[in-house]
Protein backbone atom coordinates (compact mmCIF):
# COMPACT_ATOMS: atom_id res chain seq x y z
CA UNK A 1 0.00 0.00 0.00
CA UNK A 2 3.18 1.98 0.35
CA UNK A 3 5.60 2.04 -1.98
CA UNK A 4 9.19 4.14 -2.02
CA UNK A 5 10.50 3.32 -4.98
CA UNK A 6 14.29 4.01 -6.04
CA UNK A 7 14.15 7.13 -4.33
CA UNK A 8 16.91 9.42 -3.87
CA UNK A 9 17.05 13.25 -1.45
CA UNK A 10 19.61 15.66 -1.93
CA UNK A 11 19.44 18.70 0.25
CA UNK A 12 21.66 21.98 -0.85
CA UNK A 13 23.69 22.65 2.40
CA UNK A 14 25.18 25.92 1.24
CA UNK A 15 27.91 24.91 -1.33
CA UNK A 16 27.89 21.54 -0.09
CA UNK A 17 25.08 18.86 -1.09
CA UNK A 18 24.24 16.46 1.14
CA UNK A 19 23.11 13.00 -0.42
CA UNK A 20 20.30 12.51 2.41
CA UNK A 21 18.67 9.10 0.97
CA UNK A 22 20.51 7.29 -1.71
CA UNK A 23 18.19 5.08 -3.98
CA UNK A 24 16.11 3.76 -1.14
CA UNK A 25 13.12 1.04 -2.42
CA UNK A 26 10.38 -0.33 0.36
CA UNK A 27 7.52 -1.76 0.16
CA UNK A 28 4.63 -1.56 3.36
CA UNK A 29 2.11 -3.26 3.52
CA UNK A 30 -1.60 -2.36 5.20
CA UNK A 31 -1.09 -3.38 9.02
CA UNK A 32 2.77 -3.26 9.27
CA UNK A 33 3.88 -1.95 12.51
CA UNK A 34 7.74 -1.10 11.34
CA UNK A 35 10.38 0.55 12.79
CA UNK A 36 13.35 2.55 11.10
CA UNK A 37 16.64 2.67 12.79
CA UNK A 38 20.41 4.05 12.29
CA UNK A 39 22.72 6.35 13.62
CA UNK A 40 22.22 10.05 13.44
CA UNK A 41 22.05 11.53 10.20
CA UNK A 42 20.95 8.14 8.01
CA UNK A 43 18.31 9.89 6.98
CA UNK A 44 15.10 8.34 8.81
CA UNK A 45 13.08 11.41 9.44
CA UNK A 46 14.14 12.25 5.78
CA UNK A 47 12.54 8.84 4.79
CA UNK A 48 9.29 9.79 6.91
CA UNK A 49 8.77 13.30 5.60
CA UNK A 50 8.59 11.61 2.23
CA UNK A 51 6.18 9.20 2.71
CA UNK A 52 4.62 11.45 5.09
CA UNK A 53 3.77 14.25 1.61
CA UNK A 54 5.81 16.97 3.46
CA UNK A 55 8.57 17.05 0.96
CA UNK A 56 9.20 15.12 -2.29
CA UNK A 57 12.23 13.62 -3.92
CA UNK A 58 14.77 14.29 -5.71
CA UNK A 59 14.28 11.26 -7.97
CA UNK A 60 12.13 8.36 -7.27
CA UNK A 61 8.48 7.85 -6.71
CA UNK A 62 6.63 7.50 -3.58
CA UNK A 63 2.90 5.63 -3.86
CA UNK A 64 0.21 5.64 -1.35
CA UNK A 65 -2.71 3.91 -1.75
CA UNK A 66 -1.74 3.98 -5.51
CA UNK A 67 -1.99 7.67 -5.93
CA UNK A 68 1.50 8.99 -6.84
CA UNK A 69 1.93 11.35 -4.02
CA UNK A 70 5.41 12.51 -5.08
CA UNK A 71 4.25 14.31 -8.19
CA UNK A 72 1.28 15.78 -6.46
CA UNK A 73 1.05 19.40 -6.30
CA UNK A 74 1.61 21.22 -1.97
CA UNK A 75 -1.88 21.77 -1.74
CA UNK A 76 -2.64 18.14 -3.08
CA UNK A 77 -0.04 17.04 -0.52
CA UNK A 78 -1.78 18.96 1.93
CA UNK A 79 -5.44 17.25 1.73
CA UNK A 80 -4.09 13.95 1.16
CA UNK A 81 -2.05 14.17 4.42
CA UNK A 82 -5.12 15.76 5.97
CA UNK A 83 -7.51 12.41 4.96
CA UNK A 84 -5.14 9.73 5.32
CA UNK A 85 -2.27 10.44 7.92
CA UNK A 86 -1.72 11.13 11.19
CA UNK A 87 2.04 12.37 11.69
CA UNK A 88 4.51 13.04 14.81
CA UNK A 89 7.19 14.99 14.78
CA UNK A 90 10.53 14.61 16.38
CA UNK A 91 9.58 18.43 17.30
CA UNK A 92 6.27 17.81 18.53
CA UNK A 93 5.27 20.67 16.49
CA UNK A 94 2.45 21.86 18.89
CA UNK A 95 0.46 25.20 18.48
CA UNK A 96 1.70 27.52 21.20
CA UNK A 97 -1.55 29.47 21.50
CA UNK A 98 -3.87 26.21 22.07
CA UNK A 99 -4.11 23.92 25.25
CA UNK A 100 -3.23 20.49 24.68
CA UNK A 101 -7.14 19.70 24.25
CA UNK A 102 -7.78 22.39 21.29
CA UNK A 103 -4.46 21.12 19.42
CA UNK A 104 -5.62 17.98 19.47
CA UNK A 105 -9.69 18.69 18.57
CA UNK A 106 -8.35 20.99 16.08
CA UNK A 107 -7.18 17.67 13.80
CA UNK A 108 -10.85 16.34 14.35
CA UNK A 109 -12.55 19.83 13.62
CA UNK A 110 -10.40 19.92 10.07
CA UNK A 111 -12.45 16.59 9.44
CA UNK A 112 -15.60 18.39 10.21
CA UNK A 113 -16.14 16.56 13.44
CA UNK A 114 -17.65 18.70 15.89
CA UNK A 115 -20.28 19.20 19.48
CA UNK A 116 -20.19 16.20 21.33
CA UNK A 117 -18.37 13.43 19.06
CA UNK A 118 -15.31 15.85 18.99
CA UNK A 119 -15.78 16.32 22.99
CA UNK A 120 -15.96 12.48 23.58
CA UNK A 121 -13.09 11.82 20.89
CA UNK A 122 -10.81 14.59 22.09
CA UNK A 123 -10.92 13.23 26.12
CA UNK A 124 -10.47 9.62 25.21
CA UNK A 125 -7.65 9.81 23.79
CA UNK A 126 -6.16 12.54 26.40
CA UNK A 127 -7.03 9.93 29.02
CA UNK A 128 -5.45 6.86 26.83
CA UNK A 129 -1.98 8.66 26.71
CA UNK A 130 -1.97 9.80 29.89
CA UNK A 131 -2.99 13.43 29.94
CA UNK A 132 -6.53 13.47 32.23
CA UNK A 133 -6.51 16.54 33.77
CA UNK A 134 -4.88 18.56 31.84
CA UNK A 135 -5.77 19.22 28.63
CA UNK A 136 -6.47 22.92 29.52
CA UNK A 137 -2.25 23.40 30.09
CA UNK A 138 -0.77 24.95 27.00
CA UNK A 139 2.77 23.41 25.76
CA UNK A 140 4.95 25.47 27.82
CA UNK A 141 2.89 24.58 30.75
CA UNK A 142 3.79 20.37 29.83
CA UNK A 143 6.74 18.67 30.19
CA UNK A 144 9.11 17.86 27.25
CA UNK A 145 7.37 14.33 27.94
CA UNK A 146 4.09 15.39 28.45
CA UNK A 147 4.19 17.51 25.01
CA UNK A 148 5.26 14.81 23.35
CA UNK A 149 1.80 12.72 24.64
CA UNK A 150 -0.26 15.86 23.00
CA UNK A 151 1.52 15.16 19.49
CA UNK A 152 0.34 12.04 19.51
CA UNK A 153 -2.72 11.76 20.89
CA UNK A 154 -3.30 14.39 18.24
CA UNK A 155 -1.71 12.16 15.18
CA UNK A 156 -4.09 8.92 16.83
CA UNK A 157 -7.70 10.86 17.32
CA UNK A 158 -8.41 10.86 13.59
CA UNK A 159 -7.74 7.39 13.51
CA UNK A 160 -5.72 7.53 9.99
CA UNK A 161 -4.69 4.58 8.04
CA UNK A 162 -1.34 5.09 8.39
CA UNK A 163 0.79 6.51 11.38
CA UNK A 164 4.15 8.07 10.65
CA UNK A 165 6.21 9.14 13.82
CA UNK A 166 9.63 10.40 14.32
CA UNK A 167 11.37 8.71 17.20
CA UNK A 168 7.96 8.81 19.51
CA UNK A 169 9.55 7.84 22.76
CA UNK A 170 12.59 9.86 22.43
CA UNK A 171 11.60 12.31 25.07
CA UNK A 172 9.90 9.57 27.71
CA UNK A 173 10.65 8.10 30.55
CA UNK A 174 10.45 4.08 30.07
CA UNK A 175 6.97 3.41 31.71
CA UNK A 176 5.72 6.30 29.77
CA UNK A 177 7.42 5.00 26.24
CA UNK A 178 6.13 1.20 26.80
CA UNK A 179 2.33 2.82 27.74
CA UNK A 180 2.65 4.51 24.27
CA UNK A 181 3.81 2.03 22.39
CA UNK A 182 1.44 -0.68 23.63
CA UNK A 183 -1.61 2.33 22.56
CA UNK A 184 0.06 2.26 19.53
CA UNK A 185 -0.17 -1.56 19.21
CA UNK A 186 -3.37 -1.49 20.34
CA UNK A 187 -4.82 0.54 17.16
CA UNK A 188 -2.49 -1.23 14.91
CA UNK A 189 -4.31 -4.61 16.14
CA UNK A 190 -7.48 -3.08 15.99
CA UNK A 191 -7.76 -0.67 13.02
CA UNK A 192 -5.44 -2.11 10.97
CA UNK A 193 -3.17 1.21 10.77
CA UNK A 194 0.16 1.13 9.24
CA UNK A 195 2.64 2.35 11.45
CA UNK A 196 6.17 3.02 10.50
CA UNK A 197 8.02 5.05 13.21
CA UNK A 198 12.09 5.57 13.38
CA UNK A 199 13.97 5.04 16.67
CA UNK A 200 16.82 4.50 18.67
CA UNK A 201 14.97 3.08 21.50
CA UNK A 202 15.92 -0.74 21.90
CA UNK A 203 12.71 -1.52 23.18
CA UNK A 204 10.83 0.05 20.08
CA UNK A 205 12.83 -1.99 17.77
CA UNK A 206 12.06 -5.01 19.73
CA UNK A 207 8.56 -4.74 19.79
CA UNK A 208 8.29 -3.63 15.90
CA UNK A 209 7.60 -6.76 13.82
CA UNK A 210 9.45 -5.32 11.02
CA UNK A 211 12.97 -3.78 11.16
CA UNK A 212 14.35 -1.39 8.65
CA UNK A 213 17.97 -0.33 9.21
CA UNK A 214 19.61 2.74 7.55
CA UNK A 215 22.97 3.71 6.69
CA UNK A 216 24.37 6.74 5.20
CA UNK A 217 20.95 7.16 3.05
CA UNK A 218 21.10 3.70 2.06
CA UNK A 219 18.53 0.33 3.46
CA UNK A 220 20.78 -1.68 4.66
CA UNK A 221 18.86 -4.42 6.40
CA UNK A 222 15.32 -5.27 6.13
CA UNK A 223 14.02 -7.97 8.63
CA UNK A 224 10.69 -9.31 9.62
CA UNK A 225 10.35 -11.22 12.84
N1 LIG B 1 16.88 20.74 5.35
C1 LIG B 1 18.09 20.20 5.26
N2 LIG B 1 19.10 20.85 4.62
C2 LIG B 1 20.32 20.30 4.48
N3 LIG B 1 20.65 19.09 4.97
C3 LIG B 1 19.71 18.40 5.62
C4 LIG B 1 18.39 18.92 5.80
N4 LIG B 1 17.67 18.00 6.51
C5 LIG B 1 18.50 16.98 6.74
N5 LIG B 1 19.74 17.20 6.20
C6 LIG B 1 20.88 16.27 6.22
O1 LIG B 1 20.46 15.03 5.67
C7 LIG B 1 21.01 13.93 6.37
C8 LIG B 1 19.89 13.06 6.91
O2 LIG B 1 19.20 13.78 7.92
P1 LIG B 1 17.97 13.19 8.73
O3 LIG B 1 17.38 14.29 9.51
O4 LIG B 1 17.07 12.46 7.78
O5 LIG B 1 18.70 12.12 9.69
P2 LIG B 1 18.12 11.24 10.89
O6 LIG B 1 18.47 9.81 10.58
O7 LIG B 1 16.69 11.56 11.11
O8 LIG B 1 19.01 11.70 12.13
P3 LIG B 1 18.61 11.86 13.71
O9 LIG B 1 18.70 10.46 14.28
O10 LIG B 1 19.69 12.74 14.24
O11 LIG B 1 17.25 12.47 13.82
C9 LIG B 1 21.91 14.55 7.44
O12 LIG B 1 23.23 14.56 6.94
C10 LIG B 1 21.38 15.96 7.60
O13 LIG B 1 22.38 16.83 8.00
MG1 LIG C 1 15.66 12.44 12.70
Amino acid sequence: MISVENVTKDYQAGKIEVHALRDVTLKVEQGDFLSIAGPSGSGKTTLLNLIGCLDVPTSGSIIIENEPVSEKSKKERALFRREKLGFIFQTFNLIPVLTAYENVSFALSLQKIAGKELDEMTMKILDEVGLGGMEHRFPRELSGGQQQRVAIARALVKKPAIVLADEPTANLDSHTGEGILALMEDLNTKHKATFIFSTHDKMVMDRARRLVLLHDGKISSDQRR
